[in-house]
């Protein structure tokens, strides 16, 4: 039967902490640190910060382990690691087709993706040298208004991702992943104290948390938890990919409970970070995707050092960026390689390629495009962020909550799961086939047909 060929193998990580590091680096990213405040920023602050809190927990949490069972158990990229386990379980082998979203939606999200990322890697120089020449949303605006500045920008950073993928991920990221993870925890907490010593800390704390739900609409709640997915990967294979190269004797509860709560921890850090100052100097906490460059910059403009510590700071996020993006290109990557059509360094090449070309429409979006709307009122980048973020992605994750809920065998998911509190592995099943699911349907149906 056609599974039963033999695929290319992709090796698997090296070292006990070489998952989370991998995982949490495909985690925590731009979604983080640039999309999670400027989002909370422009859906009213506290309630989506709640909302967001409690999706991570009840849905992604859950669709994590779910994904790195499937992963593992298979050994194969996403596509095939579907189909066999389908097999497997007796059911069809259409199953595959999550896979094929998720390659989908990495393409999509890895175009725009760059195009910040880029962003991240110009301000690496602006910080350096040319602080305090102007004023930091007038810096902002001068970045983006150039398409060219932001394609050259875009091209290096897609050139970066598509050498490591194709490299293989063990050694390069692995060892990466190691020395960075650590020194962007202490330069985000660098970051937060500066914030609490010299921003509006009281007014950022109760914008952030104190629950005020009178502004949730249909929409903050897919924002939240389309934010939930993005940040922790999930819904397109990503991690599912960095599963299949785990070894057997690793616990998939415990490490995914760490990969969530560092997610989750830097996101709330970011948030800490720039508000106070936001509210300190007066600007708008809903300015959109430009919030982190303009607030972390005039605090750098302000600060002892700014110059050394500005450019370090870009040089983590942009670190935080290409950990996330090599995950993204990995799933198409990994399954083109081991079907044995492209090499993986072609394969990388290839599909990076197609990213780059559909950046391109992100670029222009800031600028020559941002007139042009494509879907209702979203210009192309929002566009192609709304189909990954707030479709693709969730429906990848209730398809594969529906899939391991209902259909995988049980013996197979016993296996990998391991040994585990019955009273736990009863409510995480619990949550994986009724509430997940549910919950996803439920507020994408809401979206198309608000109350
Ligand atoms: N989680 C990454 C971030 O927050 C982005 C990402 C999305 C990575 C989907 C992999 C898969 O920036």
């Amino acid at each position: 039967m056609e599974i039963n060929k033999q695929l290319k193998s992709h090796g698997s990580w090296i070292g006990k902490w070489t998952f989370v590091l991998a995982a949490s680096g495909s985690a925590v990213g731009l979604g983080n640190i640039w999309g999670f405040p400027y989002k909370a920023g422009t859906n009213g602050g506290s309630a989506f910060v709640l909302i967001y809190l409690a999706c991570i927990l009840m849905i992604g949490l859950p669709i994590m382990i779910s994904e790195i069972v499937i992963g593992r158990r298979a050994g194969n990229s996403p596509v095939n690691a579907m189909r066999r386990i389908a097999i497997d379980s007796n059911t069809t082998s259409l199953w595959r087709f999550v896979g094929w979203s998720g390659i989908l939606a990495g393409v999509l999200i890895l175009s725009f993706y760059s195009v910040i990322a880029g962003i991240c890697l110009n301000y690496i120089f602006i910080s350096a040298t040319s602080l305090g020449l102007m004023s930091s949303p007038d810096q902002f605006a001068k970045v983006i208004s150039s398409p060219f500045n932001l394609l050259f920008w875009h091209t290096i950073f897609m050139i970066f991702t598509a050498l490591i993928v194709s490299a293989g991920i063990k050694d390069g990221i692995g060892r990466m992943v190691k020395i960075l993870m650590p020194m962007l925890g202490l330069l985000m907490i660098f970051m937060v104290m500066y914030a609490m010593i010299n921003g509006d800390f009281d007014k950022a704390i109760k914008f952030l948390f104190a629950p005020d739900f009178s502004n949730v609409t249909s929409d903050t709640l897919l924002q939240a938890m389309g934010q939930a997915f993005f940040s922790l990967g999930l819904g397109m294979g990503s991690i599912m990919a960095y599963g299949a190269y785990m070894a057997k004797d690793q616990d998939i509860v415990s490490n995914s409970v760490s990969v969530a709560s560092l997610d989750t921890m830097v996101a709330i850090l970011a948030g800490i970070a720039i508000f106070p100052i936001i509210f300190a100097f007066n600007l708008e906490p809903n300015s959109g995707p430009g919030l982190v460059f303009v607030s972390m910059l005039s605090a750098f403009n302000q600060m002892q050092f700014g110059q050394f510590i500005g450019p370090l700071f870009f040089v983590l996020l942009s670190i935080a960026a290409l950990s996330s993006s090599i995950s993204l290109l990995e799933p198409g990557v990994a399954y083109l390689s081991e079907e044995g059509i492209l090499s993986r360094r072609k394969s990388a090449g290839m599909i990076s390629l197609i990213a780059w070309i559909l950046g391109i429409g992100s670029a222009l979006s800031f600028n020559a495009w941002s007139d042009f709307k494509f879907i209702s009122d979203r210009n192309f980048l929002d566009s192609i962020e709304f189909i990954t973020n707030q479709l693709l992605l969730p429906l990848g994750g209730m398809f594969i909550a529906i899939f391991v809920g209902w259909f995988m065998k049980k013996s197979l998911i016993k296996d990998e799961i391991g040994e585990i509190n019955p009273i736990l592995f009863g409510l995480w099943l619990f949550f994986i086939k009724y509430i997940a699911p549910t919950g996803v349907a439920l507020v994408i149906f809401f979206q198309f047909f608000p109350i």
